[in-house]
């Protein structure tokens, strides 16, 4: 089986109309999740790249928020805009700095 070499993981959560905390999808993740689904696409969905939508990564106040593995890195007010810059980063070894979840930010 390939290995993957940059899987993004991005919130989608949706929560009810009223809720104290904010969703990402409510601020665009759904859109985010989709433009890393048509650059894939972009590119031929290639075996080291893959997306996946997932719930609250916890980080609610900072959203749409972006997780990358196996490097771990956490991105926070991710527009679909900064889609590609994030995946080109990504394939060239780098991170994109702009973006970084504040270090103050508790994901656990
Ligand atoms: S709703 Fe997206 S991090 Fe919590």
């Amino acid at each position: 089986m390939p290995r993957v070499m940059h899987h993004f993981f991005v919130c989608t959560n949706r929560r009810p109309d009223g809720h104290p905390l904010p969703s990402c999808a409510a601020r665009g993740g759904t859109a985010v999740f989709e433009a890393f689904t048509m650059e894939l696409a972009r590119r031929g969905f290639p075996s080291g790249l893959k997306v996946t939508a997932t719930g609250c990564l916890t980080p609610c106040q900072q959203g749409p928020t972006v997780v990358v593995y196996p490097v771990g890195v956490w991105y926070a007010g991710v527009s679909a805009e900064d889609v590609r810059e994030i995946v080109d980063t990504h394939l060239g070894g780098g991170i994109v700095t702009r973006l970084l979840l504040p270090e103050e930010v508790q994901v656990s």
